[in-house]
């Protein structure tokens, strides 16, 4: 398939690509404007990933949107972003639907506002009939917490040696496909807590563009370049030499 100039091999699509979203601050900042106004930035290219992401046929998108850390920033850039939030549910809610897509989240949001809370659960249920693109928001996500999280259930059980495919049960991800690709953007090397276990094979994309500057092209170039690794999953491939 041909979308936006750039050919992409439809059979080698990822089954679920990963975002951590970073750089608002610093694309406002550049501008001489307050974060907020990167965070709302930010807020349209969710729009424009996930446009695209349905459109390619992909399977499910992860969005890094708000760290188990990131209670550590201001009360006002907390209260914003999770502001951004409401207004986003209320402003896609339409699109969403009509598109086919479905939400979950990943993380502890039982931490959150009742407003946001309560919101989010209903667009969850509204969605959860769809059978297109499934968008894992992870608010409040941590990858420690969620393995701990994960422990502490199996002990309230009483369960003794579980396998890895039984621990995975536990993880707010049970259920998704494999994490194929990891992007992050903003030029920052490192994962920031994000999916520690899921990312175990999983492919990164780490490029300098700034989140509100990150084109529906450049995921596809994204796409195609996780398209264009070999993956070896410890193996080797060529047995001949
Ligand atoms: C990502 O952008 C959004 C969140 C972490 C919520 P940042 O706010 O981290 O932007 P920078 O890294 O300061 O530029
Ligand atoms: C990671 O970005 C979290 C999200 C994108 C939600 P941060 O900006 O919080 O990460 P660090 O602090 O640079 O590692
Ligand atoms: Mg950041």
């Amino acid at each position: 398939m041909k979308i936006l100039g750039i050919e992409l091999d439809e059979i080698r699509l990822p089954q679920h690509v990963g975002i951590i979203m970073d750089g608002n601050g610093r694309w406002a900042q550049k501008r001489g404007l307050p974060r907020v106004f990167g965070h709302r930035a930010g807020a349209k290219t969710v729009r424009r990933i996930v446009e695209i992401s349905a459109k390619i046929g992909l399977k499910c998108l992860s969005l890094f949107a708000f760290s188990t850390e990131n209670w550590e920033r201001p009360d006002k850039e907390i209260k914003t972003l999770f502001s951004l939030l409401r207004q986003y549910i209320k402003t896609e809610r339409e699109n969403l639907k009509k598109n086919n897509i479905k939400l979950i989240v990943s993380g502890d949001i039982s931490k959150l506002d009742l407003d946001t809370k309560s919101s989010l659960e209903q667009l969850m249920d509204e969605l959860k009939n769809n059978t297109g693109l499934t968008i894992n928001l992870c608010i409040n996500y941590g990858g420690r917490q969620e393995i701990i999280q994960a422990v502490n259930k199996i002990l309230s059980l009483n369960l003794k040696n579980v396998t890895e495919a039984e621990f995975e049960k536990f993880l707010y991800t049970y259920g998704l496909p494999e994490l194929d690709l990891l992007i992050r953007t903003s030029g920052e090397l490192r994962i920031s807590n994000f999916m520690l276990w899921q990312a175990a094979y999983t492919e990164f994309y780490f490029t300098k563009t700034l989140w509100p500057d990150f084109t529906q092209k450049e995921f596809l170039l994204a796409i195609k370049e996780f398209q264009n690794r070999q993956r070896r999953f410890g193996k080797i491939l060529d047995t001949k030499t």
